[in-house]
This record gives structure tokens, C-alpha cells and sequence, in this order.
């Protein structure tokens, strides 16, 4: 298949998963606050994929992932490494506005992170860009805050794919604290390099032998900065509890 035809291939699969989602009933309190399900936007073949919390008041309204004042940071901070937001494919934890703009609920997450890992798998990201807790707590499958992993690259495993991760805070948090912002503006300069590392090696991408592995035998080499990808029984729900 041409690099052209797998291009189209991911668009129309990312349109239907999203006509899927825009009927969505799975959690009847955000059908009741939502104007839309807010699904996500940009390149369907996108090297990077950012993703965030949730839709605020202007997604809701405009169905578009990070057009309010994140999202105007969000551009400036692309723009500052070359990037646009039509280059990137750009996706949020929920795709359904909480009320009064609330954190979203464990019960939520879980409902609507199958269709984040299903656009994960469509576009096949070589960096996913997690944007603050949420988004960072659910793909590294771990409750350490951002604060304490943010800048740190490692490759993890979501569903059976692996993806390197890069998190970072979410760009509400800059507009709040300006020391934030400094940190923010740092962690984006590396994402261009992070990008040149391309997406980390696919557990189908292993060779097939039917030699056993002696016991001892070394494990091969990882990419400098990348963190081991767990176990299957150490992930996260199998990754996500999905599918
Ligand atoms: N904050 C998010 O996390 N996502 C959006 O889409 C907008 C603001």
C-alpha cells in the first residue's frame, strides 16, 4: 500500500470511529452537559499526537479540541518549533465537555479511553505529548503526578501497541503560573529531536524465531531514554481496560 493510500485509509477510518463516538451514551452526565462530543482534529497520519484533559466551554461549542485560551497557547508553543495544529493530530482524555468544567470522574476515563487508544491506534504516532495529569496518569498507567515525570521521555504500552511518551504540563497550568510556562517552553524545544527518534519498535516488529532464549541471555539493548516497557500483567488494566 502507498504511503498515499494508508493516508486516506487512516482518515476514513478516523471518520467513522468518530461518527461512532458522536453517538456516544456511555455516561449519562456528560450527555446531559455536552453540546457535542468533541472528538479530536488534525493530521490522521500526524508523527505527533498531543493529548489533553477535556473539552472546555469553546470546544463544546465549536467541536474542536484546544481552540480556547489553552489552545491559543498550545498554537503559540507549535508555532515556536515549526509546527502547526493542522501538522499534529490533537485528542483529549474525554471527548465530552464535564459540567461546570469538573475533573473528569475514574468511571468517565474508563468509558471513553477506548476511543483514545483506538485513535491511537489509526494514526500510529511515533510521540504522543500527554498534557498534564489526566492524560498522563491514564497512558502511563501510574498516579505519579505530572509534576514529577513531566520532560521525561519513555515508551510505554497502550492496548498492544508501544508508544513513546513525552508529558508535560498542560498549558492551563502555564497560563496560570508563569514559571510553568518557562517549563513548558523548555519541554517543547526537545520535541522536535524526540520526533527525529521516529516511533519506538512494535512487539510485532520482532523478529520471529522459534529458538528458545537461554536463560541469562541479555535483554537487547533499549534507546537511550527509554524508560522499559512493563510487563503485560504490569499494565494498566491490559492497557487501558479496553476492548
Ligand atoms: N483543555 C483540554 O484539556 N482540552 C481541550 O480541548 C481544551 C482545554
Amino acid at each position: 500500500m502507498t504511503p498515499k493510500t494508508r493516508a486516506l485509509e487512516r482518515e476514513e477510518e478516523l471518520a467513522g470511529l468518530a461518527v461512532r463516538a458522536s453517538a456516544c451514551q456511555l455516561c449519562p452526565q456528560l450527555v446531559e452537559s455536552r453540546s457535542q462530543v468533541v472528538f479530536g482534529a488534525g493530521d490522521a497520519s500526524a508523527q505527533l499526537m498531543f493529548v489533553g484533559e477535556a473539552p472546555g466551554a469553546s470546544e463544546d461549542r465549536e467541536g474542536v479540541p484546544f481552540v480556547g485560551a489553552s489552545g491559543k497557547l498550545l498554537d503559540t508553543l507549535l508555532e515556536e518549533i515549526g509546527l502547526s495544529r493542522q501538522e499534529v493530530f490533537i485528542a483529549n482524555v474525554l471527548k465530552c465537555r464535564p459540567p461546570e468544567n469538573r475533573d473528569p470522574r475514574p468511571d468517565e476515563v474508563a468509558n471513553c479511553s477506548p476511543w483514545l487508544e483506538a485513535q491511537l491506534a489509526v494514526v500510529e504516532p511515533a510521540l504522543v505529548v500527554t498534557l498534564g495529569n489526566f492524560a498522563t496518569r491514564l497512558l502511563r498507567g501510574d498516579p505519579a503526578p505530572i509534576g514529577k515525570v513531566r520532560g521525561r521521555p519513555e515508551v510505554v504500552a497502550v492496548g498492544s501497541r508501544s508508544v513513546r511518551l513525552y508529558p508535560l504540563f498542560h498549558p492551563a497550568a502555564a497560563l496560570y503560573r508563569r514559571p510553568n510556562l518557562e517549563l513548558l517552553r523548555e519541554d517543547f524545544a526537545r520535541i522536535p529531536s524526540l520526533l527525529e527518534l521516529g516511533p519506538p519498535d512494535q512487539p510485532r516488529d520482532e523478529p520471529v524465531t522459534d529458538k528458545a532464549v537461554p536463560e541469562g541471555e541479555e535483554e537487547p539493548a533499549r534507546e537511550a531514554g527509554d524508560a522499559p516497557v512493563p510487563a503485560e500483567d504490569e499494565r494498566p488494566g491490559g492497557q487501558l481496560g479496553l476492548f
